[in-house]
């Protein structure tokens, strides 16, 4: 058996701001993409699969593993399937993250295995407001917490046997988008009912009081301490908060048995409630913002949790999730909007991570596809440019904006390096139509007045940032090319009609590029003096 040595596991830290994946002990960019669900049930979907995600630059695939696929029958593994997709990622030089399918995926339990699911008296279901059982298989109870937690523990004694040296597999997701489904938002089997008349656990409102100044506003605006019922203590979130305790219970069981066999980073996915949605309508008790409080009291072996952001507001997601200190990845987001959320997830939120879901949909690289910057050149730039970014994070020399035909506001501005980047969506000229939806720009510094900016869709032009001197700027060079084995190659140097004579960084409106820009300042009077 191999053993690993506790330093060199892949782990997850916060270093001056930036989220980071540690790799054999280095930074590690996750450039990723999460199959369909249906799309690692064989060992020969890995063979078609892999290699064209490997050939779109995609250096790390979050697969499925499901536990009636693992275990069929109860006790007796099968993990020829996950070995498959280890093996041929390996030699496809890509990692996986696997996505731990077990009591419940997006609420509900379809990957239980049969044996689970037929016998509701040993693993109980949660229970609708009429009083129907629901295809939901309930987190009080314990069999199910047993077994689940002795099927992931088997998983991760196999995984750490066939890859702690190697390291394919980064990181686990335990479970999918857990939380009741249903009006109401709570279980109401007659053990959950008993459960809710009862007192708060100490374990959760001793937490909750010793953090009371940080509770997010849904939690804060219910909480009182000095109740003992659920109801009374958390008011009209009471539903909610019950069940994000239950589950939160149940998945630290889990996780705990795996970290025992195999201690990778551990996160939870969150199915992010829609707007004016109520708790049931969106999984209720879910890892939100607004229940991490319990989540952390109830599972503080989880490593940290992550959105699966599908709704437009991306950012403001993002920052949510960053605000309760997790470090950022997003595991799943929209496929037509990954290429600007990508730059804005690694750039601006300084992330670790980035990965659209169902990417095995994508056409191979070569087939013709829609005008607009193509996910695979996003990635191709990005890991060519992957040790640049990762020490920009670091130094804090980098940032991302995206704009979209609906923004609020026409321009938007980052301020890096002494200078403001003032960026509009690309128009034609001499009509000054617009001539995309959306652009979006990652800029990093690098070296003073020199940039990098990489992206598509936006016109930029360049102010001296007035918190630093009175100055002016002007644009030295602007040139198009690639990064690649630590050294800059031009392709074009772009002037008179396609820098707007020399006042416009002029991004091309459907592909996306790597620019590096030098700028200059002149007049004015140092105000730090
Ligand atoms: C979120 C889930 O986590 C995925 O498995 C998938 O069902 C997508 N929603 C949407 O299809």
């Amino acid at each position: 058996m191999l053993i690993a040595r506790a330093q060199d596991l892949p782990a997850v830290r916060m270093e001056n701001g930036a989220s980071q994946l540690m790799v054999h002990g280095q930074p590690f960019l996750v450039l990723g993409g999460e199959l369909g669900n249906s799309s690692a049930g064989t060992a020969a979907q890995a063979d078609s699969i892999l290699p064209r995600l490997a050939q779109l630059h995609f250096n790390t695939v979050l697969a499925p593993v499901a536990w009636d696929q693992i275990e069929p029958v109860e006790g007796q593994f099968d993990f020829s399937i996950v070995d498959h997709w280890i093996a041929v990622a390996r030699q496809q030089h890509l990692h996986l993250v696997l996505l731990w399918f077990g009591s419940w995926k997006n609420a509900f339990s379809e990957y239980a295995p049969a044996w689970v699911l037929s016998d509701t008296r040993r693993f109980p279901r949660e229970i609708s407001a009429e009083g129907l059982p629901l295809e939901i298989l309930s987190p009080l109870g314990e069999q199910t917490a047993a077994c689940d937690s002795r099927a992931f523990a088997a998983l991760m004694r196999h995984v750490h046997d066939e890859d702690a040296t190697d390291e394919t597999v980064l990181m686990v997701q335990v479970e999918n988008e857990i939380g009741f489904l249903g009006p109401g938002g709570r279980d109401r089997s007659a053990e959950a009912n008993r459960l809710f008349q009862g007192p708060v656990p100490a374990e959760l409102s001793c937490s909750l009081a010793a953090h009371r100044s940080e509770l997010p506003q849904g939690i804060a605006a219910a909480f009182n301490p000095a109740a003992t019922s659920w109801p009374a203590m958390f008011g009209s979130a009471a539903d909610e908060v019950f069940m994000a305790w239950y589950y939160g219970r149940f998945v630290s069981q889990v996780v705990e048995a795996g970290k025992k066999e195999y201690a990778l980073p551990m996160y939870m996915n969150a199915q992010l409630p829609a707007p004016f949605e109520r708790a049931g309508e969106y999984p209720s008790g879910g890892p939100y913002p607004a229940t991490q409080p319990v989540y952390r009291a109830a599972a503080p072996e989880v490593d940290f949790y992550a959105p699966d952001i599908y709704w437009p507001d991306f950012e403001q997601w993002v920052e949510r999730y960053q605000a309760e200190g997790n470090p950022v990845f997003v595991p799943e987001a929209r496929l037509d909007a990954a290429t600007s959320n990508a730059l804005y997830t690694l750039g601006e939120a300084r992330g670790f991570g980035f990965s659209p879901f169902a990417v095995d949909s994508l056409p191979v690289a070569d087939a013709p596809g829609p005008i607009g910057p193509r996910l695979a050149d996003v990635y191709e730039a990005l890991g060519k440019m992957s040790g640049l970014i990762l020490q920009a994070q670091e130094k804090g020399a980098i940032r991302a904006l995206v704009l979209h035909e609906s923004s609020p506001r026409p321009t938007r501005t980052l301020a890096l390096g002494g200078f403001l980047f003032r960026a509009s969506l690309s128009r034609s000229w001499p009509a000054r139509n617009l001539e995309t939806a959306d652009g979006a720009m990652m800029v990093m510094e690098a070296a003073p007045h020199e940039f990098y900016v990489l992206g598509s869709g936006l016109s930029v032009t360049f102010l001296r940032d007035p918190d630093v001197d009175n100055q002016q700027a002007g644009i030295a060079s602007i040139e198009e090319g690639w990064y690649g084995d630590g050294r800059w190659v031009t392709e074009r140097r772009l002037n008179g009609d396609q820098s707007d004579q020399g006042r416009e960084l002029l991004m091309d409106p459907h592909a996306f590029h790597v620019y590096r820009v030098k700028l200059y300042t002149y007049g004015g009077e140092n105000l730090n003096r």
